[in-house]
């Protein structure tokens, strides 16, 4: 496998990926944006459907709740890297619609090595792992969210890794407890303002 050297070379050969099921039915790849240097990179599970069509990482619902989020807590986007643990958007089709479904194991580890090499070309600090599959994706191995979320653990690699729940949690949340459950959020996201100092 040839050794990426550049965000534009990931991007050329994650478009071309074919080594899990997803990538076939996917519009394009989307890999991860902003700083290309930043302290701070955030990963999420995958792209949605907004993303795989827009082909910017976390620009649909949850994205929106993430800006928000790290805006409050004062940590601008623009100095972050914000990216997935999986390439493509995996999707199942109801009708007309595209409904996200939850990549197996197998596709995430499958992954993996792309997102290894976002991580060498960006060099960041620390990573905020953005629900379940990234923390697994991150860590290697499986990671109990709810418990471990605003907990710092380590990678192999010496990243510590902040463990908080996906964005999309939010959405799913019933309106009467978004508040508190979007507070929380932003309280986990607040341990790693430091990182930015
Ligand atoms: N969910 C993710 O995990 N990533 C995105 O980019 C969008 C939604």
């Amino acid at each position: 496998m040839p050794r990426i050297r550049s965000l534009a070379g990931l991007k050329a050969a994650t478009m071309a990926c074919r080594e899990c099921p997803i990538g076939q039915y996917a519009t394009q790849s989307v890999i991860g944006e902003g700083n290309p240097k930043a302290r701070l990179m955030l990963v999420g599970e995958q792209p949605g459907d907004q993303e795989d069509l827009q082909g910017h990482p976390f620009v649909g619902p949850a994205g929106k709740l993430l800006s928000q989020a790290l805006e409050q807590v004062g940590i601008p986007r623009e100095q972050v890297f914000v990216s997935n643990a999986l390439k493509h958007f995996k999707f199942e089709l109801r009708g007309k619609r595209r409904i996200h479904k939850t990549p197996t194991q197998r596709e995430a580890a499958a992954c993996l090595h792309w997102l290894a090499d976002e991580i060498a070309l960006v060099k960041p600090e620390a990573i905020v792992a953005l629900g379940s599959t990234a923390a697994r994706s991150l860590v290697g191995r499986a990671v109990p969210v709810m418990a471990a979320r605003g907990q710092w653990l380590d990678r192999e690699d010496g990243r510590p890794v902040l463990i908080t729940l996906h964005p999309s949690a939010l959405l799913r949340v019933p309106p009467e407890d978004r508040d508190a459950a979007f507070t929380a959020f932003a309280a986990d996201l607040a341990k790693a303002r430091a990182i930015l100092r």
